[in-house]
């Protein structure tokens, strides 16, 4: 008989997110935060192998993320779900994941009222409400007082557009047009004349990170509004892999967010240098992957404390309130949200020595998830 811890195992922990398909990218920072998060922590926690099984959705899809979830906890007997790039993925699996009692750890999807749908829900990434309360602020202390909201019509588009309504109207400022454009959008053209129309001084904008973002931003500039329109959002619009194809399009923005490739720490360097180690360079490197990086080290927690025994509360449990160094910053777990509490940073895009970058220029501190159970 082999000696060793009684329950000794294989934790298995299947991964969903966009492998294929236009938001790739997102899928392959989960995969490559993975692996390098491994690289740099080893294999296994409190003795027991953690293996990730990957599962591709190649966009917003809840039916078949609930078939893939399905999938891995019937037949690959995963411990553990985590990734969903897209809200209404990590949605679908709120029943699966209390009816077999596995957690699941959300590496970006941002709609607060997620982790209302089931106490086994955490989250490493960030809330659109946590970014947008101090970026509603901030915009409001520029001396703009006329914005437009532009958002794509589902979850974290609705919470970003009313985060920066609430926010910039007890501010004193009035919000002169809401704009909410299909997630599909792929011709911004008529929002364009929209935005111009709306008399507004500035414009705050929420699009998914990808090809989303790059086709609006770009069309805002080609559109000659620029240089009218002062251009706020969450970091999503400025996201590191599309830097290089805006160009000129990305300068100046300004934007709120939890994690900047730039980000001055030497974890944060560590992380980057340690992607161009096992990839050849850091050019995906951004939020989502922090996410992931993240979210793999509360999976690693949750092991360690389970024993790699299948408890799925007991696991939630014990990382309610855990403190620990992310690459972006300090990170704290929500007791009752269960999203992180982190520091927002304003950033300006740039160019610095030839090449774009998201240069953090103040820090809010510790901002929880203002929309989590807002109203309730
Ligand atoms: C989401 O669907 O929650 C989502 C997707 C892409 C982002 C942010 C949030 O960049």
């Amino acid at each position: 008989m082999a000696t060793g811890p009684a329950w000794a195992a294989t934790v298995k922990v299947g991964v969903i997110g966009p492998f294929s398909g236009p938001f790739a990218t997102a899928g392959q920072t989960f995969k490559q935060a993975v692996e390098v998060y491994q690289a740099m922590h080893g294999d296994s926690a409190g003795g027991n192998k953690i293996e990730f099984v990957y599962k591709d959705l190649d966009q917003a899809n809840p039916a078949q993320s609930k078939a893939l979830a399905q999938e891995l906890i019937v037949k690959e007997k995963v411990q553990y779900l985590a990734g969903f790039f897209f809200t209404p993925d990590a949605l679908a699996v709120a029943p699966l994941m209390d009816e077999a009692k596995v957690p699941c750890v959300i590496f970006n999807a941002a709609t607060s009222a997620i982790t209302e749908k089931s106490p086994l829900y955490v989250r490493t990434s960030f809330t659109l409400w946590q970014a947008t309360v101090p970026l509603a602020q901030h915009v409001y202390k520029t001396g703009v007082r006329k914005v437009v909201t532009a958002v794509s019509d589902y979850g974290p588009g609705i919470d970003g557009e009313a985060a920066f309504k609430t926010t910039f109207e007890k501010a004193g400022g009035q919000v002169v047009d809401s704009i909410r454009m299909p997630l599909k959008s792929t011709d911004f053209a008529p929002f364009m004349q929209r935005i111009r129309d709306s008399g507004a001084e500035a414009i705050y904008a929420f699009l998914p990170a990808g090809p989303t973002t790059l086709a609006f931003t770009k069309a805002f500039a080609d559109n000659g509004l620029k240089d009218k329109i002062k251009f706020f959002g969450p970091g999503d619009i400025t996201q590191e892999p599309d830097l290089p194809a805006l160009g000129d399009a990305a300068v100046g923005i300004t934007t709120a967010f939890h994690y900047s490739r730039a980000h001055d720490s030497d974890l944060n360097r560590t992380f980057v240098a340690k992607h161009k180690e096992k990839f050849g360079n850091a050019d995906t490197v951004t939020f989502t992957s922090v996410g992931a990086y993240d979210g793999t080290h509360l999976i690693y927690r949750m092991v360690e404390a389970t024993g790699g025994k299948p408890d799925g509360a007991k696991a939630v449990e014990a990382v309610k309130g855990l403190s620990w160094e992310s690459p972006r910053g300090p990170l704290t777990l929500d007791p009752d949200s269960r999203t992180v509490v982190q520091n927002i940073y304003l950033r300006v895009t740039e160019r610095v020595n030839g090449a774009l970058q998201n240069t953090e220029k103040e820090t809010f501190a510790a901002q929880p998830d203002y929309g989590y159970k807002l109203g309730k």
